[in-house]
């Protein structure tokens, strides 16, 4: 990519993390302590947005899904959990550090980077040769021959700009902490680096007691932490992120079947929320995880290049068999169709809820110069936007704030709505944009007469007006899910 472009991707990012700050979308954790690398919180509007998209996603599966339930394991599970999923042994990532700056890397990201260059420059067999070099090494944990790769490529610190590496050494990604009073009776536990290991060891407790039969599904919605080696690009790499699993049990030899209409739906959903075709791309694994058969990630064009928003992977009978085998619990299930006992297979959909809401975010920023004026704004969907509509009365007297606040009481309880007097309509409307809101609604005093107010649409700017005897049932069939539903 030219520097110039590449200069106007990252001027883009630095602007909507300024913007999600601003505008009360995100903020760095624990700020007035200068914040804490690799971890934020979601301010007012950016919390809106974030359970908006969890619903969404959570509804997509349990609902539209007659075989799909939900679940909400805890955070803390049994150390053997970690051992039996082989996040003990295997979760790892290869770290280096530059001797002159003192910067540490992944060293498999540095070596990603390099074979983006050669694809971006045209170079797609030598990008492909260096990808399965460096797969082969990984696989070997030949890490000294790894290092001996990237010094070949010509890989340099981009801060130092030299090539004096360290030895590369492997990284566990789990945080851990003790779990019990005194220190004698301690034990080591993990934060869960995913959630999906809470769905497999209640795999038989949610199949008996919600009765579920092959094909069934859990999803899960949670917290999962990850000591990332090097945290970069927003919300994009977390320490602490949230994820939205779902554990699909299918009968051995189907599952290829399944992956593939899975993945294919889960493509359908993020183009139903509003990605364009061009911005969203399928990316099979070349390296598969320990646990998989086959995978794929759905990866979105963000300011930094295309990356990866969604995992889908065909996990095999690996996990439910290694906690059989731990646990030395049977996890089987009974299929009366086949007559057979046996441990199913899985296919698992993950996405990171704040990857989800970065991805949303950065479709949404929108920057637009019509004539001498600029204007930005957030074109979420509407059904995913923070604040459907601001009730707005266009002055402070002659009786207007009292009929934009009899229609903003009526409205509250089926919308999350505002009301805002200040400043001039100009103004607010200004500001509705940079949050978002899809309408503004304008209450003048020709509502005093026919009850009627001007619907102001984000996007486009136009007015038009409307009986207020209308509004709900306009704003219903903008907002609701269903609008998302139908196109998945
Ligand atoms: N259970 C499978 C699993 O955890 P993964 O590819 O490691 O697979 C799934 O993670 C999704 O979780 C990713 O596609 C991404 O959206 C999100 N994710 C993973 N690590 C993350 C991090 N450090 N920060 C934010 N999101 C992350």
């Amino acid at each position: 990519m030219a520097k110039s472009a590449q200069l106007q991707e990252s001027n883009l990012l630095k602007d909507i993390i300024a913007h999600a700050k601003e505008y009360g979308f995100v903020y760095p954790s624990s700020e007035i302590y200068d914040g804490l690398q690799a971890v934020y919180d979601y301010g007012p509007y950016g919390v809106e947005l974030k359970n908006n998209l969890k619903r969404l996603w959570w509804e997509s599966m349990t609902r539209l899904n007659d075989n799909i339930v939900g679940l909400d394991s805890a955070i803390f599970m049994h150390p053997t959990t970690w051992k039996a999923s082989g996040h003990v042994d295997s979760f790892n990532d290869p770290m280096v550090d530059n001797k002159d700056s003192k910067k540490r890397y992944r060293a498999d990201v540095l070596i990603e980077e390099k074979a983006a260059q050669y694809e971006q420059a045209g170079e797609v067999e030598r990008a492909k040769e260096l990808l399965a070099a460096m797969g082969k090494l990984l696989d070997a944990e030949d890490f000294a021959a790894l290092r001996d790769l990237m010094i070949n490529e010509g890989i340099t610190c981009p801060l130092s700009g030299t090539a004096n590496w360290t030895e590369i050494r492997q990284f566990n990604l789990m945080f851990s902490t003790q779990v019990g009073s005194v220190s004698e009776d301690s034990s080591t536990i993990y934060l869960r680096p995913e959630t999906a290991q809470g769905i497999f060891v209640n795999f038989l407790n949610v199949q008996k007691t919600a009765r579920m039969k092959v094909p069934f599904g859990i999803a899960q919605i949670g917290k999962a932490f990850r000591n990332e080696i090097v945290a970069r690009q927003f919300i994009f790499r977390m320490r602490e992120f949230e994820q939205m699993e779902m554990q699909y049990f299918v009968r051995p030899g189907t599952e290829m079947e399944w992956y593939s209409r899975w993945a294919d739906t889960r493509v359908k959903w993020h183009k139903a929320l509003g990605i364009p075709e061009e911005k969203i791309r399928r990316h099979d694994h070349d390296k598969l995880a320990h646990y998989a058969n086959a995978a794929l990630d759905i990866e979105y064009q963000f300011p930094f290049g295309f990356k990866e928003v969604e995992g889908i992977h065909s996990r095999t009978d690996f996990d439910l068999k290694a906690h059989q085998e731990y646990s030395k619990k049977k996890q089987q299930y009974f299929d009366p169709e086949v007559n057979q006992n046996y441990i199913p297979y899985v296919i698992e959909t993950s996405i990171g809820a704040d990857r989800l809401f970065l991805m949303t975010l950065c479709n949404a920023y929108t920057e637009e110069q019509t004539g001498e004026k600029s204007r930005v704004y957030l074109k979420f969907h509407p059904a995913l936007a923070p604040v459907k509509a601001a009730i707005l009365p266009l002055t402070k007297k002659d009786g207007l704030p009292e009929k934009a606040k009899a229609i903003f009481e009526d409205m509250k309880y089926d919308f999350n709505i505002i009301y805002e007097e200040a400043a001039s309509i100009g103004k607010r409307y200004a500001r509705q944009d940079l949050i978002g809101t899809p309408f503004c609604i304008a209450v003048d005093h020709q509502t005093l007469e026919d009850d009627t107010v001007t619907i102001r649409h984000r996007d486009s700017t136009e007015q038009e007006r409307v009986a207020i005897s209308d509004l709900h049932g306009r704003l219903s069939a903008a907002c609701s899910y269903r609008t998302v539903f139908e196109k998945i």
